[in-house]
């Protein structure tokens, strides 16, 4: 019986498994799914980056006795669906990386079909040779952006603090940065951090001070008005890479500008200093030059309870035709999903992201192929929150109407985008 039930599962771990080599013969030895021959590949590229050494989630999935010791909780999360999280759907649109960020449909019934096994190890000998853990982070960097102090992270009432430094800008010529990534300090602390350049020069000045301390509280507004953005980071963000030719200008003597949210999910524990920093890659010249803008609702009120709350926003474009390069989905710890497209009445809407959200895991997704967003087409956004009691990372007992806000127990729903002008 118990066969029978596996024969699905296990026709597909074979045509994954097997992938190019002989089929085996028939018979539920060798067709049983072993770690050495069929988990660990799949392990390795797709939860080694996080659950190796050095990476953000616990455990070492990637070594074989700790694999097997928790392959009974690893297929409750993987079948669940909360493990690889939730990412943008790449049938939408496909993105860097989207191989790696998803189980397929085999893949999945080989987690189970393993367990159902009592996870053997199997033989060394069918290990699929050269196997290491993709290393995400961008090695061709070329500037460091480290602020002038650690800080001493100290929260409010609400857990949350809101910090700014303003970092020496090193340039002595105009460069373009064509890949970003951020050496994070203190994970646990880190909610997100964002990287802009104040063109006034005078950081701080709207946040109440004289425009000329380095270091300041910068609470609402989200940032001062005369900002621009560069990249917004959250947890489980992968480097950002610019397609070929394509960069985001810096000059010197431009004030740069770390906005970090802090947040103490764990009172009890001190949550100690922090000197979160950034890693560019850049080149003296590109052909295109991109900029980041964003689009979504402010204007909501996520109604206690509701397992699926909705709100949109979009914008037209008034300008030219315009290309989109990747999109950051954001919002805070009750947002689900987020659905972002072009459109115009008449015409057949133009997926730009779709799927699951996951505050622990945020991404800016882009794009293996550019997209047109043509002249009076609008771009639209559209999140979903989950405010019931049992939404996975609610903090409301019971749960309360949330509104727009920066902090992490208010939301937030915005669509950051590259983007350049056409033409
Ligand atoms: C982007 C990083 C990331 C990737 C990729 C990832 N995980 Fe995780 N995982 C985490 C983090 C962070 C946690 C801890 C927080 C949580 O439970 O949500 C976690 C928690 C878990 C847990 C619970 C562990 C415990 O002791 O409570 C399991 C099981 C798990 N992951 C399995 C997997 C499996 C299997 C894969 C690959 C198919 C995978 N994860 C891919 C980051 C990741």
């Amino acid at each position: 019986m118990r066969s029978n039930a596996l024969l699905p599962a296990l026709l597909a771990v074979t045509a994954v498994a097997c992938d190019g080599k002989e089929a085996p013969q028939d018979s539920s030895a060798a067709a049983a799914v072993t770690f050495y021959r069929d988990m660990e590949p799949v392990i390795v590229e797709k939860c080694g980056s996080c659950h190796s050494p050095g990476g953000i989630g616990p455990g070492e999935w990637t070594n074989p006795e700790t694999a097997k010791t928790n392959a009974f909780l690893m297929n409750v999360y993987v079948q669940a669906g909360k493990m690889p999280y939730p990412a943008a759907d790449p049938t939408c649109r496909d993105y860097n990386g989207s191989h790696r960020l998803s189980l397929t449909d085999a893949e999945k019934a080989m987690f189970q079909a393993w367990v159902d096994a009592d996870a053997p190890l199997g033989d060394e000998a069918d290990r699929t040779p050269g196997l290491s853990v993709p290393d995400l982070s961008l090695t061709d960097t070329d500037i460091t952006l480290t602020p002038f102090e650690s800080h001493e992270v100290s929260v409010g009432e609400d857990r949350n603090e809101y910090w700014c430094v303003v970092l020496d800008n090193p340039l002595t010529e105009t460069r373009y940065v064509t890949g970003i990534d951020v050496d994070v300090d203190n994970r646990q602390a880190v909610h997100h951090m964002l990287l802009a350049i104040d063109y006034g020069g005078d950081a701080g000045i709207e946040y109440g001070t004289d425009g000329k301390q380095r270091s300041f509280a910068c609470p609402d507004p989200i940032v001062e008005s005369d900002w621009m953005l560069l990249h917004a980071w959250a947890p489980g963000m992968e480097a950002v890479e610019f397609p070929e030719g394509v960069g985001l200008k810096v000059e010197p003597g431009q004030q740069l500008v770390l906005q970090y949210h802090y947040y103490d999910d764990d009172p009890a524990t001190p949550i100690g200093t922090d000197q979160s920093g950034y890693r560019l890659r850049t080149a003296p010249s590109v052909d295109v030059e991109a900029q980041m803008s964003a689009v979504g609702p402010t204007n909501f009120n996520i109604t206690a309870g509701d397992p699926a709350y909705s709100a949109a926003d979009k914008i037209r474009n008034e300008w030219s035709d315009i290309t989109i390069y990747g999109i950051f989905p954001h919002m805070h710890l009750l947002g689900k999903s987020m659905r972002s497209w072009i459109g115009k009445s008449g015409e057949e809407d133009v997926c730009l992201i779709a799927g699951g959200y996951d505050f622990g895991a945020q991404m800016t997704y882009m794009y293996t192929e550019p997209v047109t967003w043509p002249r009076n087409w609008n771009l639209n956004v559209e999140c979903t929150w989950d405010n019931s009691a049992e939404s996975p990372y609610q903090y409301n007992d019971p749960p309360q109407n949330v509104t727009f806000g920066e902090g992490s127990d208010e939301e937030m729903c915005f669509a950051l985008f590259y983007f350049a002008f056409a033409g």
